[in-house]
């Protein structure tokens, strides 16, 4: 069997690649010409590396995307920016899906699996305690979130349209901020980092990872389970932390975190006069706090994972105390350096 992975060079991809060849499953990697090669090449490992075709391409070229996946049954889009602008996301995140899956429907594909974000859940309408799931709605709003959040909602939109257009099956994985050596343990979900300082906001609220492998092992699932064309499926870890257990566990760990601590009913009050300031002053602070991505992001909700359990037959292997210990000791340097989001 051969699949194609796009983003292969990223902290996911690379995983992904080297659980695909360790099932014996081709890979043929189609990455950018500026691409850089050299960490994939370590993570998959020189005995498996036989069976992995590295194609060089943009993909906005249709014709080369198509040519890649002869001989392929699955596309695993993982690819997608994770920083800067609007424009500069939807050019990296949203124009490239339509053209991939249009390369995919064309070579008749059997399978697309889009790599999306926990993040495109509309939770800033939800109730602290609510359960999150595959049912929940997604944000009709997320341009007031962030450029990242906007990206991915309107990447899954673009992926829904071509779909219904071609006849492609999609299957959509939401994983939650995906955590790992290199990556590190504290995201957003926990607080602002300002410099040194990381001002957590709230506490009690469950953080949603899922380590990188296990994560990866997820993925590869949705590409090859029977029966799941259509279906969506979030992702995240078993026995998550709240973010104060989370800078805890930093603490004991002998992690020099300072932390200074925002009260829950005291997030959006301060949102509130942050974002009047952030407009009054015409920016002299950046719009980072509004009260829209405020109640998004650090509420406490309640999370499962249990149709990716059933229906992908997927476990999360590597348990959470064994991830943060990985993630904290790890030494494989990541070559963005930037921390997880989703
Ligand atoms: N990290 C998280 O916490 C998280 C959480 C939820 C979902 N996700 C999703 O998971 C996927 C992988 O994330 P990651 O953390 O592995 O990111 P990453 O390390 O930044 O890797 C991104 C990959 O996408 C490639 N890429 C970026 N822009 C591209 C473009 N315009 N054309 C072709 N390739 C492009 C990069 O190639 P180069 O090597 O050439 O830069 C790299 O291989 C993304 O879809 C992301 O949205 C991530």
């Amino acid at each position: 069997m051969s699949v194609l992975v796009t983003g292969a060079t990223g902290f996911l991809g690379r995983r992904l690649v080297r659980l695909l060849r360790e099932d014996g499953v081709d890979v043929c990697c189609l990455v950018r010409p500026s691409s850089d090669v050299e960490p994939l090449r370590r993570t998959v490992g020189n005995d498996l590396w036989n069976g992995v075709d590295v194609r060089a391409a943009e993909l906005s070229n249709e014709e080369a995307c198509r040519e890649a996946m002869t001989g392929c049954s699955v596309v695993y889009h993982v690819a997608a920016g994770l920083g800067g602008s609007t424009s500069t996301l939807f050019l990296s995140s949203v124009v490239p899906t339509r053209t991939v899956m249009r390369a995919a429907a064309d070579a008749n594909l059997q399978r697309f699996v889009l790599v999306s974000s926990l993040g495109v859940y509309g939770t800033s309408t939800m109730r602290a305690g609510d359960l999150l799931d595959e049912q929940s709605p997604i944000d009709p709003y997320p341009h007031l979130r962030d450029p990242y959040t906007y990206s991915k909602v309107m990447q899954e939109r673009a992926a829904r349209e071509v779909s219904k257009e071609t006849g492609l099956p999609l299957v959509i994985v939401r994983p939650g901020v995906i955590i790992g050596p290199g990556r590190g343990v504290l995201s957003a979900r926990v607080g602002l980092q300002l410099g040194p300082l990381m001002v957590r906001m709230g506490g009690t609220q469950t953080l949603p990872y899922t380590y990188v492998d296990n994560c990866a092992s997820a993925i590869r699932q949705a590409g090859l389970a029977d029966g799941v064309e259509g279906e969506v499926f979030n992702l995240i870890d078993d026995d998550l932390p709240t973010a104060k257990g989370l800078l805890r566990m930093c603490k004991c760990a002998g992690e020099k975190v300072t932390s200074v601590w925002v009260p829950r009913q005291l997030i959006q009050p301060m949102a509130g006069t942050y974002d009047w300031y952030h407009r009054w002053s015409r920016g002299q602070l950046p719009g980072v706090l509004t009260p829209y991505r405020t109640a998004s992001i650090w509420k406490p909700l309640r999370y499962t994972n249990q149709k990716a359990k059933d229906r992908l037959r997927w476990q999360p292997d590597v348990s959470f105390d064994e991830a943060f210990r990985r993630s904290l000791n790890g030494v494989e340097a990541d070559h963005l350096g930037n921390r997880g989001r989703i």
